[in-house]
């Protein structure tokens, strides 16, 4: 007995010991002596009354010369990236091309890590400009667009102060970019220096952790910015533990995941991903690399945690809670709507009552109240699937059983039989949450337009607000959207957590996050500016109703309509003021910046469309 322990402690301490523990390797006053363009905002005194109106651009006389780029990049000793875009090597007019390299991004590339791995590609094409799409064939030349000039392929913080100094007294525009899941254009931009941090990896577990000014005592995790879910969960498995990640297994839950907001399946039960912060290590807008929890820097710890990604600093790494290994037992079934019934019960009876069917929808909504009450997380969605209407439901419980699981959806499969909707005990699966599996590469798409809303309880549980919801809904699955509701209840009992968190407060009282997708509205690849706004405008017109039967409601930031009308208020909340005035004080060179994130509202990208920023152009102040 007493030898095995003692080799498993030995073990344990021997993988926390080589496993990768995050470079920490920092910029220095030294370093900067007799290159001042990479110089501590605090050796150049700031005037705000002598900021230039534009960030410069390639070919303005203010840009950086070559000789002084290659001088950062001895000062980043080699980790200065000029990338072409990845489809350069289609086009026969490019230095890049290469037949064998284009027929890849065809091929395997989308089943591969490439496009993550790649310095400058992000899932959603459009905010690029489409300026070198792929294409066997294309038609014109390749052009930057959207994609940034330079970019930082960082694995230290040093890197990443050196990219922080540099753009800042060049007056250059900076941007971040992790995985490149954002939808909006947050992780993109012309004529920029980009921080690429997703190889800022590292896995580091921490059995005893005692947070510094907090009151959380117990196991948790070092993490590096760069690190997926598909990667942590790895982590997870070797040390017997859970962490909450995105139920995506590629999205970056340590960058613009947590910066966001962050939800997951487990969020009824642990919160949101900014409830699992216990620390974090941030490179801010003058150059310095901080520390930040209740206890030190205090305002970036509040405003990291949900008030928006690429605003504040550079998250390096963060240190988050460990929780008991949890299986997530999921009960999935279907129904449909269509001219053929089917035979007798299933888990995908197809019925032909359309009044039938809407009210088992709303049935199955209202299920969302006894899911997050018992710590759960209803999936659903509502679309159209050719000449038939389809309801997609899975409830997802944490922590239980599969006979426990089947016991508790059994009240809600009897309500849909009563109404005539034959389903019959789904199928059960259980998984460690951590060893749910699924590919882990993906290819860029001209992308996906859609908008957001959280449902307060209060809304949710007023029969007359809820019946005016699902009607809100159904008009949206009627007029060709997908209506995705995830229901969760990221209340501050399940977050566990005092510290207060910059994300949206609305959240707190929340009982479902819906997305409506307009997949078959639009095609940002292709669409004119005149058909944007119209496809903007259809959407506005259709959340109204749901806006006005969720009042005192918000959006969710990081899956919302980037074009969200008083976005402010939509995605911060009564958190906004706060926020902005953080940005101001952290940031007032404006260093960073993105759409719709506290404070952007001074500046904009020129030439960008009225409705839908594209990020191919000059940013320049209001
Ligand atoms: C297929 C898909 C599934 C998704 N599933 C979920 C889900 O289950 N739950 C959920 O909550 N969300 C989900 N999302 C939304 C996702 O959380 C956001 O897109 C998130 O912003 C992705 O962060 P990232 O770092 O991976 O991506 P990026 O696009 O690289 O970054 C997103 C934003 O964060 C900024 N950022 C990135 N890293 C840092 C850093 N280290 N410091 C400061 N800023 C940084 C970027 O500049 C950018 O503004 C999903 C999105 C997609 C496309
Ligand atoms: C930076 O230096 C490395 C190594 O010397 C080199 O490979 C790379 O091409 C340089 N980057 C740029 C943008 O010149
Ligand atoms: C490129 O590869 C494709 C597919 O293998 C082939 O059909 C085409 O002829 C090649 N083009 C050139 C210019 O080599
Ligand atoms: C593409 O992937 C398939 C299946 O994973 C593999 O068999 C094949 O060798 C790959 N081809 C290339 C060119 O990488
Ligand atoms: C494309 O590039 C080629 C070679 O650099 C150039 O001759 C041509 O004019 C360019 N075409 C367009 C449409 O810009
Ligand atoms: C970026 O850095 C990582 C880690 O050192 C390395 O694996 C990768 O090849 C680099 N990317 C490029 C494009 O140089
Ligand atoms: C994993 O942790 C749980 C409780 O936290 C414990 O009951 C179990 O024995 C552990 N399993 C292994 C393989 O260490
Ligand atoms: C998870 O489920 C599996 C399979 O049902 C079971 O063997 C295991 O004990 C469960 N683990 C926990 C932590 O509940
Ligand atoms: C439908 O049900 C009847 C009676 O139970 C059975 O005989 C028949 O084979 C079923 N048809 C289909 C298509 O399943
Ligand atoms: C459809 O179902 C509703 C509600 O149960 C019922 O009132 C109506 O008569 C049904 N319609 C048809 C055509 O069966």
């Amino acid at each position: 007995m007493q030898s095995q322990s003692l080799t498993l402690l030995l073990t344990s301490l021997f993988s926390c010991a080589v496993w990768a523990h995050p470079d920490e390797t920092e910029l220095t006053d030294k370093d900067t002596q007799g290159f001042a363009s990479i110089g501590f905002a605090n050796t150049a005194p700031f005037e705000k009354t002598s900021q230039p109106k534009c960030k410069a651009f390639p070919g303005d006389p203010s840009w950086p010369s070559e000789l002084e780029w290659s001088r950062l990049n001895e000062s980043l000793r080699g980790a200065l990236l000029k990338p072409l875009p990845p489809a350069s090597v289609c086009y026969p007019t490019s230095p890049n091309f290469n037949n064998v390299s284009c027929n890849f991004l065809f091929t395997n590339a989308s089943r591969s890590t490439f496009y993550f791995d790649d310095p400058v590609s992000v899932l959603a094409e459009w905010p690029q400009g489409l300026t070198c799409p792929r294409s066997r064939n294309p038609a014109g030349n390749c052009t930057q667009g959207g994609f940034p000039e330079y970019v930082v392929n960082a694995t230290t913080p040093k890197h990443v102060q050196l990219a922080v100094n540099f753009a800042r007294n060049k007056n250059i525009r900076l941007i971040i970019k992790n995985t490149g899941h954002d939808t909006s254009g947050r992780n993109i931009g012309a004529g920029s220096l980009s921080v690429f941090t997703h190889f800022l990896k590292g896995f580091e577990f921490l059995p005893n952790y005692k947070q510094p000014g907090g009151n959380y005592r117990g196991p948790a995790a070092r993490v590096g910015s760069g690190l997926q879910v598909w990667e942590a969960f790895r982590e997870t498995e070797r040390y017997n533990v859970t962490l909450t990640a995105a139920s995506c297994l590629t999205v970056g839950s340590y960058g613009g995941w947590i910066s966001g907001g962050g939800h997951s399946p487990l969020s009824s039960k642990y919160g949101l991903g900014v409830d699992q912060v216990l620390e974090l290590k941030v490179v801010t807008a003058d150059g310095s690399y901080l520390t930040a929890n209740p206890k030190q820097n205090e305002d970036l710890f509040f405003a990291l945690r949900g008030g928006g990604g690429s605003t504040y600093g550079v998250i390096i790494s963060a240190i988050v809670k460990a929780h008991p290994p949890t299986n997530l037992t999921i009960a999935s079934f279907n129904f449909v709507l269509g001219s053929t019934p089917s035979n007798g019960s299933s888990s995908n009876p197809t019925i032909t009552n359309s009044t039938t069917f809407w009210l088992g929808f709303n049935e199955v909504l209202a299920f969302g109240i006894p899911v997050v009450d018992a710590g759960g997380y209803l999936w659903t969605n509502g679309l159209q699937q050719g000449q038939q209407t389809v309801m997609q439901v899975q409830v997802q419980m944490p922590g239980k059983s599969p006979a426990e699981t089947a016991a508790f959806v059994q009240p809600l499969l009897d309500e849909l039989q009563n109404l005539g909707i034959p389903v019959v005990i789904p199928i059960l699966m259980t998984t460690l949450y951590s060893a749910q599996t699924g590919a882990i590469g993906t290819s860029p798409g001209s992308g996906i337009y859609l908008a957001s809303r959280l449902f307060p309880r209060k809304a949710y549980e007023d029969p007359t607000l809820f019946a005016a919801a699902m009607a809100a809904a159904r008009a949206f699955v009627e007029e060709g959207y997908t209506f995705h509701g995830l229901n969760m209840a990221p209340t501050l009992k399940a977050a566990g957590f005092p510290a207060p968190a910059g994300v949206n407060p609305v959240w707190r009282d929340s009982v479902m996050h819906a997305d409506a997708f307009a997949f078959s509205q639009i095609n940002l690849g292709t669409a004119t500016d005149e058909q944007v706004l119209a496809a903007h405008e259809r959407m506005n017109r259709l959340m109204e109703p749901l806006k006005a039967a969720t009042p005192g409601g918000g959006a969710y930031l990081n899956e919302a309509d980037p074009a969200e009308p008083d976005w402010q208020q939509s995605f911060y909340g009564t958190n906004y003021e706060r926020l902005k005035s953080i940005k101001q004080q952290r940031d007032p060179w404006g260093v960073f910046w993105a759409p719709t994130t506290p404070g952007s509202e001074a500046w904009k990208v020129e030439g960008a469309g009225d409705v839908l920023w594209r990020q191919n152009g000059r940013l320049c102040r209001v």
